[in-house]
């Protein structure tokens, strides 16, 4: 997350995430599911702004009009809960532009609620300690948590406990987004739940290691499975990473609940060499991206 001053109060630059892994390690009372993933932000931003309201009102504006606008937008629910907590009467007026596919698995809307909670924090000037400000994001969404964090952390419980870990070095992707969008509630509903769950252990090593070779091997998301069960043209997309552009990249994956898949290549050429060939495929909007230590 990149915050700045501005004229008008406070922007913010949202990034996407990426799932390197993710293990389903069983069934929660409340519905939801005990996860471990290892998660990076890249540099496909949102952009927010931020300037304050005297008359106390929260306003916000967005312009992909496909997105809610009231309480269902994450911007607006974490404007209240942040404000609630802090028993201040302040308003503000944000407003978003949209980069980041909604329904990826890039968790767009958690970042802009992640986005909220630091801008109008500093904007308010509430001075809310960050073990309160995770703790406000957990209550949130699952992956809220995680942009306070990054840019590479592994994420546990529902995904809301957020332990940072180290990068060597930046790691580039291609990324590629069909035109089809996934209901993460409908892919976790399909999700088979493993006996003997997968260890995040090596991909943690690779990924402290360095070096793309072991950290590509060990990339691996319980979820996908379920998503190309519930939309079959996602294993087209698949096979265009792991077969037609395979020699370029060390590894790929889907992020997590889906629809969008990437690619992990050894350097900025080699993604962009991959990026070329998806992109005469016709399969969706290809982006190469990076994580930077
Ligand atoms: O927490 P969030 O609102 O992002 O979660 C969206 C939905 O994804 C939940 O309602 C739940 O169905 C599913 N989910 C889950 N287990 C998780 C995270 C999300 O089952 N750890």
């Amino acid at each position: 997350m990149i915050v700045r001053p501005v004229a008008e109060g406070v922007e913010v630059l949202a990034p996407a995430k990426l799932n390197l892994f993710l293990e389903i390690l069983g069934k929660r009372p409340d519905g939801y599911h005990e996860l471990e993933s290892l998660m990076v932000a890249v540099d496909l931003y949102d952009t927010l702004t931020f300037a304050d309201d005297a008359t106390g009102a929260i306003t916000f504006r967005c312009d992909d009009p496909s997105l809610p606008t009231g309480r269902d937008n994450l911007v607006v629910k974490a404007a209240e809960v942040l404000r609630a907590d802090a028993g201040c009467d302040r308003g503000a007026s944000i407003a978003l532009r949209k980069a980041i596919p909604a329904q990826a698995g890039l968790a767009g809307g958690s970042s802009d609620a992640a986005a909220t909670l630091v801008a109008l924090d500093r904007l308010w000037d509430l001075k809310t300690p960050p073990g309160r400000l995770s703790e406000l994001a957990g209550s949130i969404g699952s992956d809220v948590a995680f942009f306070l964090n990054g840019p590479a952390a592994v994420c546990r419980g529902r995904g809301e406990r957020v332990e940072g870990v180290p990068l060597t070095g930046a790691l580039h992707f291609v990324l590629l987004c069909p035109p089809i969008g996934l209901s993460t509630v409908a892919v976790y509903r399909h999700v088979t739940v493993p006996e003997r769950p997968r260890p995040i252990g090596p991909v943690v090593q690779a990924l402290a290691v360095g070096g793309t070779e072991a950290l590509g091997a060990s990339l691996f998301n319980r979820l996908q499975p379920a998503a190309e069960v519930l939309e079959p043209a996602l294993s087209r997309v698949r096979d265009a990473l792991s077969e037609r552009v395979g020699p370029s990249l060390d590894g790929s994956l889907m992020s997590g609940s889906g629809s969008a898949y990437f690619g992990l290549a050894r350097d900025r050429t080699a993604a962009e060499d991959a990026a070329r060939q998806l992109d005469t495929l016709g399969l969706g909007r290809v982006r190469v991206v990076t994580c930077g230590p």
